[in-house]
C-alpha cells in the first residue's frame, strides 16, 4: 500500500492542484493532501479554511483525504505513514527550489522519495497567488478554481472597482 503526500499551502487550492490530486489518485493506494500552516506565507486564507475549501475541491475522491499539518514535511508523512512525497512541476524556473526541497528532505529522512508530476499544459501558469490577485481586481478566476473557492474569493478579496484604499 503506497501513500503518497501531496504537500502545499492552497492559499487557494486551484485547478492546477486539482488535476495532480486526480492523477495521483489514479496511481497510487492512497493520496493525503497536505495542507501547510505556512504562517510565513501570511496566507489569505486561514488553515481551516484552505482544508475545508480543499475537502470540497477533492470531494468524490475516495482514496483522496486533506490534512493539515504545522510540523516539518517529513515528520508529517511519518505520521501519515506515507512513503512518497508528491510534488507538480509547472516550468523550468520551478525546478530548482523543488529540487533544493526533495534534497533536504532526502536528506532529514533517507526513507522518503519526492516524485515529480508535470502539471497538465493548460495549468502550467496558474498559481494562488496570481488567482488571488486577479479576483482581488475584480476580474473572473472561474476558469482556474473550483466555483466555491470563486465565491470563498469573493467574500474574502474583492474590493470595489476604481477603489484605492
Ligand atoms: N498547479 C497550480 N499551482 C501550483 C501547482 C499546480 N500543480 N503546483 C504548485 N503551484 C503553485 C502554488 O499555487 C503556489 O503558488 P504561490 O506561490 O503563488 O502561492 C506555488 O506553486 C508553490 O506553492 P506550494 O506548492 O503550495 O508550495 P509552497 O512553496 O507554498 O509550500 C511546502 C511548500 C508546504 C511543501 C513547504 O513549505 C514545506 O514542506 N513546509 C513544511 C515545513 C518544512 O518541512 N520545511 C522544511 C522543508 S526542507
Amino acid at each position: 500500500m503506497i501513500t503518497a503526500l501531496y504537500p502545499g499551502t492552497f492559499d487557494p487550492p486551484t485547478n492546477g492542484h486539482l488535476d495532480i490530486v486526480q492523477r495521483a489518485a489514479r496511481l497510487f493506494d492512497r493520496v493525503v493532501v497536505a495542507v501547510a500552516a505556512n504562517p510565513g506565507k501570511r496566507p489569505a486564507f486561514s488553515l481551516e479554511e484552505r482544508v475545508a475549501l480543499s475537502e470540497r475541491v477533492v470531494d468524490g475522491l475516495d482514496n483522496v483525504e486533506v490534512r493539515s499539518f504545522d510540523t516539518l514535511l517529513v515528520d508529517f508523512t511519518r505520521e501519515c505513514d506515507a512513503q512518497v512525497v508528491l510534488r507538480g512541476l509547472r516550468a523550468v524556473s520551478d525546478f530548482e527550489f523543488e529540487f533544493q526541497l526533495a534534497g533536504m528532505n532526502r536528506r532529514l529522512a533517507p526513507r522518503v522519495e519526492t516524485l515529480f508530476l508535470p502539471t497538465s499544459e493548460q495549468f502550467s501558469y496558474i498559481s494562488s497567488s496570481l488567482v488571488r490577485e486577479i479576483a482581488k481586481l475584480g476580474g473572473d478566476v472561474s476558469e482556474f478554481v473550483h466555483p466555491l473557492v470563486v465565491e470563498a474569493l469573493a467574500g474574502r478579496l474583492q474590493r470595489p472597482t476604481g477603489s484605492i484604499t
